[in-house]
């Protein structure tokens, strides 16, 4: 899956693996916030101001017109092939300056330093690279896995709560990906200090979790369509926040999300009922209530439009146990509004 290096010195890191590429040929991709949070981390490292590409924040900005204005910055600056582009930013601009980057001359290289928790543990890792189109989250894109991913948790520092707990959900779902013993840790984990060393080694072992599923289904032909846990139900409710303008964000619906595939699993694959109430009392123990008041049949129909289903209706990955998930499980509208009734 490409390197990734897990680290507390970002700039010497990035220099040593920069070290054969003329400063002329390296680009910046930013957005404001990374510019003025993030960039003053990578002190020593040396990119020409005019090689900084700033593009605007949040997903009003992933879109092709964002694209166009990297590519010409990098066309006005002279880049070639063996340019590097360097995306500093949370999964906006990893996936953006991915996407602009795999199709530069047909691909240039392309390294990613993701900022905040969810760019570190799920966006910038496996190569997924997009942008939205015509209202559709990552509707154009391509699979290009970037030659390094640089993953520092000191840039996790300042970050607000409320976007730590956010990426903390993907881990969550990594953890029941893996095992019981991941799942007893990451429900131990102190998300007070997401800076230290500990949880460095943390976010190593959930990152590794991805790493095996990409390597051995790099396109999401199969197994990779595991790391779609509680996203069917979370896009719902992710849709739903938007749709009804409450500020909510992508990790805390993919939180609920995995409410709902826990309690599916609990009634069609026999996960264990005392289990399923544990982690979801853990899981409303951290994150806020939704925002909003959908009935269940608004929910599902934001289901039917999931980009992952197939001819065969709703499509979820659910879970036996712990370690042991079943992908492409088609439920029945009525399973599915009797799960979102009690989520
Ligand atoms: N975020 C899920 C994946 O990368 O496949």
């Amino acid at each position: 899956m490409g390197r990734i290096l897990f680290t507390n010195q970002v700039a010497c890191e990035l220099n040593m693996h920069l070290c054969s590429v003329a400063v002329p040929m390296r680009f910046l991709v930013v957005d404001k916030n990374s510019r003025e949070n993030c960039l003053p981390l990578l002190q020593g490292v040396e990119i020409l101001p005019q090689n900084i590409i700033e593009i605007g924040t949040g997903e009003g900005s992933k879109s092709l017109e964002t694209v166009y204005h990297v590519w010409e910055q990098l066309e006005l600056g002279g880049a070639r092939r063996d340019s590097v582009v360097i995306n500093l930013g949370g999964g906006v601009v990893t996936d953006l300056g991915g996407f602009a980057a795999a199709c530069f001359k047909r691909g240039v290289r392309c390294v990613n330093i993701p900022t905040t928790l969810l760019s570190q543990v799920d966006a910038s890792v496996g190569g997924k690279t997009g942008v939205n189109f015509m209202g559709f989250k990552n509707e154009i894109g391509v699979f290009s896995i970037p030659e390094l991913v640089i993953i520092d948790n000191s840039f996790l520092a300042t970050l607000p709560k409320s976007e730590i707990i956010s990426g903390y959900a993907e881990m969550i779902k990594h953890a029941l990906l893996c095992s019981y013993e991941s799942l007893d840790k990451i429900m131990q984990v102190d998300l007070e200090s997401v800076a230290s060393g500990e949880f460095l080694q943390i976010l190593r072992e959930s990152v590794a979790v991805k790493e095996r599923v990409v390597d051995e289904d790099p396109t999401e032909k199969g197994v990779r369509k595991a790391l779609n846990l509680g996203h069917t139900f979370g896009h719902a409710y992710e849709s739903y926040a938007i749709e009804a303008g409450v500020g909510w964000y992508h990790g805390h619906s993919v939180a609920y999300g995995l409410i709902g595939a826990i309690e599916m699993s609990v009634m069609k694959c026999g996960f264990n009922r005392e289990l399923a109430d544990t982690i979801i009392t853990y899981i409303k123990s951290i994150y806020p209530s939704y925002p909003a008041n959908p009935s269940a049949e608004e929910l599902y129909a934001l289901m039917l439009h999931d980009k992952k289903n197939d001819g065969n209706g709703v499509n979820f990955t659910l879970m036996h146990e712990p370690g042991e998930f079943m992908i492409n499980s088609h439920c029945t509208k009525e399973e599915i509004l009797q799960v979102l009734k009690r989520v």
